[in-house]
Parts: C-alpha cells; sequence; structure tokens
C-alpha cells in the first residue's frame, strides 16, 4: 500500500480483501488508535497533566499501579465500550473479563490489552507502550465468558503495540504481514511508514536482565555464557547487550535491527509459585503473532508460543522471541536439557 496513507485507509482497503466484511474491524481498530493518540498525549505531557508517580492501588497480580496504568486502562474502556464493534475486553489491569454496558451496541470481536506495558519507565522518560490482541467472538455471544477469551495464540486475527517513544509508532498485523505507522501529531494521524517489516537474520544482540544470572536455568546460562565469550567462544563473533525493560521497546528493536529478547522462568519466579513474569494473553501472544508474522519465531523454550493452550487470563510464561535461528538455538539447549 501507499506509504504515508492513513491507518483508517491502510484498513478500508484490507478489508475490502474480505466478502461480507462490515466495516466493524476497521472501526475496532480505529478505536485503539484513538486510546493510542490519548495515551500518547498524556505520555508526552508527563508532568505538566500531573499523570506520573503511583497509584494508590495494587493490580490483580499485585503489582503497584502507575497512574497511567490506571489512565490507560480507563481510555481502553472509554474508546471502546460503546462503538459496537466488541462483545468484550480483557485487560492485564482488571481483574476479570470487562463486560459492556447494558445496552451497549456489541460487535464481534474480543479484545486482550496490556494498556501501558513497561510501567517502570514512565516516570523517568523512557518509551513504554499499549500491547492488544484481537480475537472473533464466537457466533451468537452476547455476553462472552472467560472461556470465549481463552484461546491459542494462533487463534490472533490481529495483534500489535503502539510505542510511545521519541516517536509513536503503532505497529500491526492482520496475518499476513508487519506493518508501522508512526503518529504525525500535527494533524492527530497514524501514517504508514514501513510494510512487510522482516526481522533481520543475522543478529549480535541479546537482551535480558542479567541481574537474574544467579536464578536462571542450565539452558539459559549456556545461551548466554556462549554470547558473552565472543569471537574467542563457539559462537565466534561479539555480542551487544540491550535491557530497556519494556518489552514493547525491546520488540520494536528487534523488528528493527534484528536480536533475541528473553525474559525466562527461573528458580526465584517458580519459588513464588508463577511460570514466568510476562503474561501469555496480553504480552507473549500478540508479540508472538508480530514476530512470526515478520519471520521471527517465539517459544516458551519448549513449546511454540502461539500454541500454548491458555487455562487462564493472566496467566504467565516464560518468553523467549527474536531472529528465528538464535530462538531455535534456545529452544535446543531446552530441548537438550530436558532429554538428559
Ligand atoms: P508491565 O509494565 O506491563 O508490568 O510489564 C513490564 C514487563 C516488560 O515490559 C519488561 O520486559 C519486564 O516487565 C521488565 O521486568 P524487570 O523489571 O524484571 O526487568
Ligand atoms: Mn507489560
Ligand atoms: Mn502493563
Amino acid at each position: 500500500m501507499r506509504i504515508g496513507t492513513t491507518l483508517t485507509n491502510y484498513t478500508i482497503n484490507k478489508q475490502k480483501g474480505f466478502q461480507g466484511a462490515s466495516g466493524t474491524f476497521t472501526g475496532l481498530l480505529n478505536d485503539i488508535a484513538v486510546a493510542c493518540k490519548r495515551i500518547s498525549d498524556l505520555v508526552n505531557k508527563g508532568d505538566l497533566v500531573g499523570v506520573l508517580g503511583a497509584a494508590e492501588s495494587e493490580n490483580v497480580q499485585g503489582e503497584q499501579q502507575k497512574k497511567l496504568d490506571v489512565i490507560s486502562n480507563d481510555l481502553m474502556i472509554e474508546a471502546l465500550q460503546h462503538n459496537g464493534h466488541i462483545a468484550g475486553l480483557a485487560s492485564e489491569e482488571m481483574d476479570t473479563i470487562y463486560h459492556l454496558p447494558e445496552g451497549a451496541q456489541r460487535g464481534n470481536y474480543l479484545v486482550l490489552c496490556d494498556p501501558l506495558d513497561g510501567s517502570s519507565n514512565i516516570d523517568v522518560n523512557v518509551s513504554v507502550g499499549t500491547i492488544f490482541s484481537i480475537l472473533k467472538a464466537p457466533e451468537g455471544v452476547e455476553k462472552p465468558t472467560e472461556a470465549d477469551f481463552l484461546k491459542p495464540g494462533t487463534e490472533q486475527v490481529a495483534a500489535g503495540y503502539c510505542l510511545y517513544g521519541p516517536a509513536t509508532i503503532l505497529v500491526l498485523t492482520t496475518g499476513d504481514g508487519v506493518s508501522m505507522f508512526t503518529l504525525n501529531r500535527d494533524f492527530g494521524e497514524f501514517l504508514l511508514t514501513r510494510e512487510d517489516v522482516r526481522v533481520p537474520e543475522e543478529t549480535a544482540e541479546f537482551a535480558i536482565n542479567m541481574s537474574y544470572r544467579r536464578h536462571w536455568d542450565a539452558p539459559i546460562e549456556r545461551y548466554i555464557a556462549e554470547c558473552l565469550e565472543g569471537e574467542q567462544g563457539v559462537r565466534g563473533k561479539n555480542f551487544n547487550m540491550r535491557w530497556i525493560a519494556s518489552m514493547v521497546a525491546e520488540v520494536h528493536r528487534i523488528l528493527t535491527r534484528g536480536g533475541i529478547f528473553m525474559y525466562p522462568a527461573d528458580a526465584k519466579i517458580r519459588a513464588s509459585g508463577k511460570a514466568g513474569k510476562l503474561r501469555l494473553m496480553y504480552e507473549a501472544n500478540p508479540m508472538a503473532m508480530l514476530i512470526e508474522q515478520a519471520g521471527g519465531a517465539a517459544t516458551t523454550g519448549r513449546q511454540r508460543m502461539l500454541e500454548v493452550e491458555p487455562d487462564e487470563l493472566h496467566q504467565r510464561v516464560p518468553v523467549i522471541l527474536g531472529s528465528r535461528s538464535e530462538v531455535e538455538r534456545v529452544a535446543s539447549y531446552h530441548d537438550e536439557a530436558a532429554a538428559d
């Protein structure tokens, strides 16, 4: 499609390819884009509008919420609930699924989101983002149940994120490649700036929180140790490390210049009764779809991420994603360790 075309025009044109398309999907993406523009505006103004700092609440996962976590969640609800494009919404910041108000017009999509990813970076003016995953609601369902949301990532009809960095960039897949749209603040439109994004295969960059090293499992320890050996080691090249602590920003870097991102399970995470840190439905699945659509790979270490059968909304998983050959190498180290 023509570089510079608006996101709205892009989705209208995509929908033309589908027989019987009603325009609901275009409307839904427009709703999400509106929420993202409003969040972007607040992130951009920061202290000027009093949105930085902690809220006086914790989310369902016992994490201290930031004011902007709460506000972003409210903005997603507001943008989506009255337009007749969705049947329900689930978010990292809400205990249970959100039911539309009585009388609100319903649509045939379900949205899952992480309204503000990388909250620990808000107060220090480092990139944060919004992640979204879109599923089809079951036919004829007026009031979806949690079970309707619990679908593996392969069922996603679209996924994306909006990165609030030096530029605000919305990255989208509808299942046939990945496109990027940059927000032109002068007239408030997302404009197509990159199409057919591919994860570069050649990479020498890894992202992991090294401070947890003493808790890692053997396959992760082995992979990182080999990277750190550099030219002298088995990999025969030097590696660089990045850790932004905003998954959105890490995935954006990988889509742009390759690399691998890992938030594995480790002994400390397991001791707290969890299977990982990142959430399957709001973080891992949408990012896995984007990365696969760009030619990369995403795994838990033992299983393709998109094939994980979810059993709860706030389920956590180990996440390894990025350039295909690196991800496959880490997965093979897991397989070898399991076979021992
Ligand atoms: P969230 O702000 O939505 O809770 O997610 C933060 C996530 C992810 O974006 C990032 O990669 C990771 O947490 C950072 O965790 P550490 O602070 O343990 O490095
Ligand atoms: Mn997050
Ligand atoms: Mn979040």
